[in-house]
């Protein structure tokens, strides 16, 4: 990675290239480059998911009650009905080392899986109880310390994930 290119330093190029503001110095310009071509991918990302299927995306179905394997996640004859102790331990018994990355997200470290999936099928993509663009909203009411970057983001019909991983990442915040 060249010096001065790090995720958060693109982004942070990003933001002042959404102001069309050209103060990059000289010996920045490589990175400014790279920022633009970031922002130009991400966006072109964005646009093609949304133009091809909506805000929503295509409905989703989960694998095993497609098929019908009731019995991978149910168990009459427990306690709760699952065939672990708990919710928070149901998704790990397929999705196994599904945690990665040296910053991991609150609800995801917890086994919270079903805070933002449903277990069986759902009207939106990947399984989500809401439409992509209004996740992270149902927890994330703070204010953004990096609030400009953000406002600018919004206003240019970015979504979180455009950015964010949902669930882990090598980089602080989950950066993509
Ligand atoms: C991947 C695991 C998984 C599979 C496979 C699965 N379920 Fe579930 N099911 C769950 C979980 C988890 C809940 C609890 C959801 C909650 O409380 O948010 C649940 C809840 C339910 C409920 C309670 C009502 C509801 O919908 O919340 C019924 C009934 C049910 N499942 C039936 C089925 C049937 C029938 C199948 C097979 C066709 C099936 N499930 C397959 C995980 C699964
Ligand atoms: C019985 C095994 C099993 C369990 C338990 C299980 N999954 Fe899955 N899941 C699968 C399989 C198989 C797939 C499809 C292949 C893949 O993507 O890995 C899948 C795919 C998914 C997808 C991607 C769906 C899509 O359309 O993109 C999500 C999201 C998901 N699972 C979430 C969960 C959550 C949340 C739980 C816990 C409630 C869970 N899974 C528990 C087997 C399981
Ligand atoms: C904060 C909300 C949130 C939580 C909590 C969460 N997910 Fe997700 N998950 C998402 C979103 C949003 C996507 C869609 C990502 C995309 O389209 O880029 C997704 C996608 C997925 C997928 C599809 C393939 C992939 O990796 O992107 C799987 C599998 C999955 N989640 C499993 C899980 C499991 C297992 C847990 C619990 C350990 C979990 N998720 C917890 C929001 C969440
Ligand atoms: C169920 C509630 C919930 C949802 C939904 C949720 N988050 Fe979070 N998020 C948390 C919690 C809890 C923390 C940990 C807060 C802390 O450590 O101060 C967190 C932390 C974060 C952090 C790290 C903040 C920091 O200062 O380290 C980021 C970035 C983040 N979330 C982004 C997202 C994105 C993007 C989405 C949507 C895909 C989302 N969150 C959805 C609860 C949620
Ligand atoms: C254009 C990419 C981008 C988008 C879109 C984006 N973020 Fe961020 N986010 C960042 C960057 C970059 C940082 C780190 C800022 C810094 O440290 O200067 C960050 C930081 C954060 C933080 C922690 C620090 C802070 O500034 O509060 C949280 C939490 C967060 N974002 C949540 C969200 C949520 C929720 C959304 C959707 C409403 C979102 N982000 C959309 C790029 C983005």
């Amino acid at each position: 990675m060249i010096w001065g290119c790090s995720p958060l330093t693109r982004y942070k190029l990003t933001s002042t290239l959404f102001d069309g503001v050209p103060s990059m110095p000289p010996a920045e310009q490589y990175c400014a480059d790279y920022a633009a071509q970031v922002v130009a991918k991400t966006r072109a990302e964005a646009e093609g998911k949304s133009s091809a299927a909506g805000d929503a995306g295509k409905a989703s179905s989960h694998n095993p009650y497609d098929e019908k394997k009731c019995d991978n996640c149910h168990d009459k004859t427990t306690e709760s009905g699952l065939v672990v102790k708990s919710k928070n331990e149901l998704c790990f018994v397929c999705h196994t080392g599904f945690v990665k990355g040296s910053f991991v997200h609150g609800p995801v470290a917890v086994g919270d899986c079903l805070v933002c999936h449903e277990p069986h099928n759902s009207p939106n993509p990947a399984l989500l109880k809401v439409r992509p663009s209004e996740v992270c909203a149902a927890c994330h009411h703070e204010k953004r310390q990096a609030a400009s970057l953000h406002e600018k983001a919004a206003s240019h019909g970015l979504i979180c994930i455009n950015c964010h991983d949902p669930h882990f990442g090598n980089v602080l915040f989950f950066l993509k």
